[in-house]
C-alpha cells in the first residue's frame, strides 16, 4: 500500500542512541529517552537538514515531532504506531513538500488540522487509527495530487462532501468505522481513477445513485455495516471493473436480490450477509461469475442455491445460521472439490448427507464448520488437509472412527454435545503433534483414555467431560507440557490425585469433578507446583486426609494481584479465536456453564469428599480467589480469620462441615461477597453485623444451634458483643451497608466472570440475578 518506502530508514530513537554512542550500553539502549533523542536529532540537524524520507517508530516523544518540523526536505514521513496522543500541531511548519504523510496508529485526537490543505504535493496520507473527530476536513479536497487517503477507525461525523469526488488521482479511499452520516455522494463512483473505495461500518444511508459508471474503474467496493434502506439499484452491474463486493447488514429493506450481482463480469468476492436475500430458483446458468469467496450468512435461506451447483472456484463459503433444512444434496460434493479452503454450515437445520462418504470430499480444506445442526449418523472424517473440524452440538451416533488419526493436521477436533459411543481411539493421544484442542465433551464415549499421549505434543485443551470413561488417567499426559485446560469431570475415572501434573507450567484448569477419584492430596514436590492454575474442581470424588498448607504457596495464579490490574484479562481458547473454553462451575444449588472463562475467574471447588482438618492459613494467601466452596467435608477447627483476606471473594461456601467457634469478624471485609453458606456446622456467638453481612439470609447460618444475631431471630445476650455491635452499627450505617454491597454487586460483577454465559439453574438467586446484569453491561 505505501509504494513510498523512505529513502533513510531510521527505525526508532533507539537507532540514533546505539548509533551515536560507540560505547553504547546495551541495556539502556531499551529505554528511549525523549530528551536525549530530540536533542540528538538537533545535534544533527544540519546533516538532517537535507534528508528526504523519515520513518520513525517506536515510543517518541512530541519533542521529536517538533523537531521534524524543521526538516524543511523532508518529502516522507512516517511516524505510525508511536503511542503519540495530543492534538496535532497547528501547523507543520516547513514541511511544505511532503509527498507522503503517515500518522495512522497513534492517538491523536481533535478535528484534523487544515494546515493539511496546504500541503499541495501530497500524495499518500494516512491518518488511520487515530481518534479525530470532527467533519470530513473539506480542504483535503483541495490536495490535487492525492491519490491515496486513509482516515479509517477515527470518530469523524457528518457527511461526506461530494467535492471529494473531483480529485482526479485518487485511486484509493478508505473512510471506513468513522461514525459518518448522511448520503454516499454519487460522485464518489464516477471518480476517474478510483478503483478502491472502503466505507463500511459508518452510518451512511442510501439511496445509492449509479449513474455514468460504465467507465468506473472500481474495483473494490466495502459499504457493509452502513443503514442503507433504499435496496441496491441493478444498475450496480455496470461496474464492469468491480471483482470485491462487500455489503454485510446494510439494513435494506424488503429482500435483496442475489440476481442482480451475477451480471458483475468480473465479480469474484461476495459479502452479503446478515441480509434478507432472495434468490431466484430455476435452470442454473452456466454464464454465472465463478466465486472465489461467498458470505452468505444469516440471509434467512431455506435450502441450498442451486447456482452454488456450477461453482467450482470457491475458496471460502459461508452459509452459518440460516435456516437450511434437511439433507445436505449430493451435488454438494462438488462445490469447490478442488479449491474449497473454508466452509462454515454452522446453526442450520441440516439432518444428514444425501450421499454419506466416509471422507469428505474438498482437497484443500482448511476450515470446517458442522456445528449446532441436526445431523444424525456416523461422524463424517473430514478431509486428510483439515485443520479445524467442528462437528459439536448436532445428534452424531456410533464410534469415532480410528480413521480420524489420519486427519493428521487437526489443530481443532471439536466433537462435543454428540451421542457418539464406543472407546476414544487410541491413535488420538499421539496421530499429530499439531493438535491444539480435543473436545468431546458430553458424548456416552466409554472404555479407557489414550495411553499414550506424546512428547512435543501441542495439546492445549483435553476435555473428555460428561461420558462414562473409565480408569486412570494417563501419566504420560505429563508429556504434554503446553497443557492448559484438562477437563475429566462427570466420568467413571477411578486414580489418585495426578500430582505428577504440578509440573505442567501452563495448566490452568484442572476439573476431575464427580469421579471416583480418592486418597490424600501430596504436598507439592517442586515449589513451582501447579503455578498457573486458577480453576480447580476435584468435587464430588472420595479425596480425603488433611490439605497440605505447602499447595497453597505455590498457586502463583491465585496468590498476588500482580498482573490482574495491568493486564487486560482474556478468553480462553486456541489462538485462532475460533475455539473458545468453556466449563461448568457448579455452587450450592446452582450449575452454569460459562461459555467463555476469563483469565482471571478463580475457583476452587474441593466440596463433597471427605477432606478433614484445619484449612491451612496459608489458603488465606489466595488473595485472587472468586469462588471457594468447601462444602460437605469434615473440615473441623475455626473458620480462619484469614480469609478476611480474600478480597475478592464472591461466593464462599463452607456448609455441612464440622466448623468450630465464632464467625471470624474479618469476613466483613469481603465486600464482593454476594453468596455465603456457613449453614450445618458447629459455629458459635454472633453473627458479624455490617456491610455484606446485612445481605444474607437465615439459610447461610442454619443449621448451627449456638449461633446469634441478626438475620437469625435469636438475640445475643451476651453483654460484651451488645456493647460492641452499635458501634459497628454507628459506623455502618444503613445507607452505607446498602452502598458497599451495591459497589460489591456491580463491580465485581464488571470484573465479571464471564460474558455470553448460559445458565442451567434450578432457582433464580443471587448468581443468575448478578450475572444477567452483566450480559447488560457488555
Ligand atoms: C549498563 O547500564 C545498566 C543499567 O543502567 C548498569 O547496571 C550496567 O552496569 C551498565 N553496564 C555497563 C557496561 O556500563
Ligand atoms: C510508551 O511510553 C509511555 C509513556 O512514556 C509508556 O507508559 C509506555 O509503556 C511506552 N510504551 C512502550 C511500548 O514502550
Ligand atoms: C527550528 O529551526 C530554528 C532555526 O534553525 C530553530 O530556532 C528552532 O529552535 C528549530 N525548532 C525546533 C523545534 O527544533
Ligand atoms: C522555516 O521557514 C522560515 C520561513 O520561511 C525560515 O525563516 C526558517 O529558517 C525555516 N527553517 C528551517 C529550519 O529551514
Ligand atoms: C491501532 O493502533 C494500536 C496502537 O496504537 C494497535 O495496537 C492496534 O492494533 C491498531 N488497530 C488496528 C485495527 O490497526
Ligand atoms: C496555508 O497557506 C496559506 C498561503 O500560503 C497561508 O496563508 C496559511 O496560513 C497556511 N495555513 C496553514 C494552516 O498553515
Ligand atoms: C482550495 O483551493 C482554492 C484555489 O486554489 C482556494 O481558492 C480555496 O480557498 C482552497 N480551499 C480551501 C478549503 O483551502
Ligand atoms: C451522465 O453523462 C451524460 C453524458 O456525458 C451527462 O449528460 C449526464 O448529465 C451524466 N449524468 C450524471 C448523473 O452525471
Ligand atoms: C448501464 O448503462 C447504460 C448506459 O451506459 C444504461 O443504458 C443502462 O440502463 C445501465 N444499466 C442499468 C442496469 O442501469
Ligand atoms: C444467463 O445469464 C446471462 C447474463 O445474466 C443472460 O444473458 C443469459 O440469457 C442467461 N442464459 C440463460 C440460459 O438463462
Ligand atoms: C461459522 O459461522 C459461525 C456463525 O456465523 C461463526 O460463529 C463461526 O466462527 C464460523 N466458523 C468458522 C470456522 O469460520
Ligand atoms: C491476613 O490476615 C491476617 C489475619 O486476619 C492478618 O494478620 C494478616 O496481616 C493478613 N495478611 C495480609 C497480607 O493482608
Amino acid at each position: 500500500m505505501n509504494q513510498y518506502l523512505p529513502l533513510l530508514l531510521i527505525a526508532s530513537c533507539l537507532f540514533f542512541i546505539s548509533h551515536s554512542q560507540t560505547t553504547s550500553n546495551t541495556s539502556s539502549q531499551h529505554r528511549c529517552l525523549p530528551e536525549q533523542s530530540s536533542a540528538l536529532l538537533q545535534l544533527r540537524k544540519d546533516n538532517l537538514k537535507s534528508l528526504n524520507g523519515l520513518v520513525l517508530s517506536g515510543n517518541l516523544s512530541m519533542e521529536i515531532f517538533h523537531s521534524i518540523l524543521n526538516l524543511s526536505q523532508l518529502v516522507h514521513l512516517s511516524i505510525s504506531s508511536n503511542n503519540f496522543h495530543g492534538q496535532l500541531p497547528s501547523t507543520l511548519g516547513n514541511l511544505t513538500k511532503l509527498i507522503s504523510l503517515d500518522l495512522s496508529n497513534n492517538l491523536f485526537h481533535g478535528e484534523i488540522p487544515s494546515f493539511l490543505g496546504n500541503l499541495t504535493q501530497l500524495e499518500y496520507l494516512s491518518l488511520s487509527n487515530n481518534t479525530f473527530d470532527g467533519r470530513f476536513p473539506i480542504l483535503l479536497t483541495n490536495l490535487t495530487k492525492l491519490q491515496n487517503l486513509d482516515i479509517s477507525i477515527n470518530q469523524l461525523i457528518g457527511p461526506i462532501p461530494c467535492e471529494i469526488g473531483k480529485l482526479p488521482q485518487l485511486s484509493y479511499i478508505d473512510l471506513g468505522s468513522n461514525s459518518l452520516s448522511g448520503s454516499i455522494p454519487s460522485s464518489l463512483f464516477t471518480m476517474p481513477s478510483l478503483s478502491s473505495l472502503y466505507l463500511y461500518q459508518n452510518h451512511l444511508t442510501g439511496p445509492l445513485k449509479f449513474q455514468n459508471i460504465s467507465s468506473s474503474p472500481l474495483q473494490t467496493l466495502f459499504l457493509s455495516g452502513n443503514k442503507l434502506y433504499e435496496p441496491i439499484p441493478r444498475s450496480i452491474s455496470n461496474f464492469s471493473q468491480l471483482e470485491y463486493l462487500a455489503l454485510s447488514s446494510i439494513n435494506v429493506k424488503g429482500m435483496m436480490e442475489l440476481n442482480i450481482f451475477f451480471e458483475l463480469k468480473r465479480i469474484k468476492y461476495l459479502r452479503l450477509s446478515g441480509n434478507n436475500l432472495l434468490i431466484s430458483k430455476g435452470k442454473v446458468n452456466s454464464s454465472l461469475p465463478k466465486f472465489g469467496l461467498l458470505y452468505l450468512s444469516s440471509c434467512n435461506l431455506r435450502e441450498f442455491p442451486d447456482f452454488l451447483e456450477t461453482q467450482n472456484e470457491l475458496v471460502s463459503l459461508d452459509l452459518s445460521s440460516n435456516k437450511i433444512e434437511g439433507k445436505v444434496p449430493k451435488w454438494f460434493w462438488n462445490v469447490g472439490k478442488e479449491t474449497l479452503q473454508r466452509l462454515n454450515l454452522s446453526f442450520n437445520l441440516l439432518s444428514s448427507f444425501e450421499q454419506p462418504l466416509k471422507v469428505l470430499p474438498w482437497k484443500n480444506m482448511a476450515y470446517l464448520d458442522l456445528r449446532s445442526n441436526m445431523l444424525q449418523g456416523m461422524l463424517p472424517i473430514p478431509p486428510l488437509s483439515t485443520n479445524y473440524f467442528f462437528a459439536s452440538n448436532n445428534s452424531l451416533t456410533g464410534r469415532i472412527p480410528p480413521m480420524i488419526c489420519q486427519v493428521n493436521s487437526l489443530q481443532v477436533l471439536d466433537l462435543s454435545n454428540n451421542q457418539l459411543t464406543g472407546q476414544i481411539p487410541q491413535c488420538l493421544g499421539k496421530f499429530s503433534t499439531s493438535l491444539a484442542v480435543l473436545n468431546m465433551r458430553s458424548n456416552r464415549i466409554q472404555g479407557k483414555l489414550p495411553k499414550t499421549f506424546i512428547k512435543g505434543s501441542n495439546l492445549r485443551t483435553l476435555d473428555v467431560s460428561r461420558n462414562q470413561i473409565k480408569g486412570k488417567i494417563p501419566r504420560s499426559l505429563a508429556k504434554c507440557i503446553k497443557l492448559e485446560v484438562l477437563n475429566l469431570g462427570n466420568n467413571n475415572m477411578n486414580d489418585i490425585f495426578p500430582f505428577w501434573l504440578e509440573s505442567l507450567p501452563e495448566l490452568q484448569i484442572l476439573i476431575l469433578r464427580a469421579n471416583g477419584f480418592y486418597g490424600p492430596i501430596r504436598s507439592p514436590r517442586t515449589n513451582v507446583s501447579f503455578s498457573k492454575l486458577h480453576v480447580i474442581d476435584l468435587s464430588h470424588n472420595n479425596f480425603s486426609g488433611r490439605l497440605p498448607s505447602e499447595n497453597f504457596k505455590t498457586w502463583n495464579a491465585m496468590l498476588m494481584v500482580h498482573g490482574k490490574i495491568n493486564s487486560k484479562p482474556e478468553y480462553m481458547g486456541d489462538d485462532s479465536g475460533y475455539y473458545e473454553d468453556s466449563i461448568t462451575v457448579m455452587n450450592k444449588g446452582i450449575e452454569m456453564e460459562l461459555v467463555k472463562i476469563l483469565t482471571i475467574f478463580i475457583s476452587i471447588d474441593l466440596s463433597n469428599n471427605r477432606f478433614s482438618g484445619e484449612i491451612p492459613n496459608t489458603m488465606g494467601n489466595l488473595k485472587e480467589l472468586i469462588v471457594l466452596n468447601l462444602s460437605s467435608n469434615s473440615f473441623t477447627g475455626p473458620i480462619p480469620s484469614c480469609f478476611g483476606n480474600l478480597t475478592e471473594l464472591q461466593s464462599l461456601d463452607l456448609s455441612q462441615n464440622k466448623f468450630l467457634g465464632e464467625i471470624p469478624q474479618q469476613l466483613t471485609s469481603l465486600t464482593f461477597l454476594a453468596y455465603l453458606n456457613l449453614s450445618h456446622n458447629q459455629l458459635i456467638g454472633p453473627i458479624p453485623q455490617g456491610r455484606q453481612f446485612g445481605t444474607f439470609q437465615n439459610s447461610s447460618f442454619e443449621g448451627n444451634l449456638r449461633l446469634c444475631g441478626f438475620p437469625l431471630s435469636k438475640k445475643c445476650e451476651n453483654i460484651e458483643t451488645t456493647t460492641f455491635w452499635p458501634s459497628q452499627e454507628s459506623s455502618f450505617g444503613e445507607g452505607f451497608n446498602w452502598k458497599v454491597v451495591m459497589i460489591g454487586y456491580a463491580s465485581g460483577l464488571l470484573v465479571g466472570l464471564v460474558i455470553g454465559h448460559v445458565i442451567i439453574s434450578r432457582k433464580l438467586d443471587w448468581f443468575a440475578r448478578t450475572f444477567r446484569v452483566n450480559l447488560h453491561i457488555q
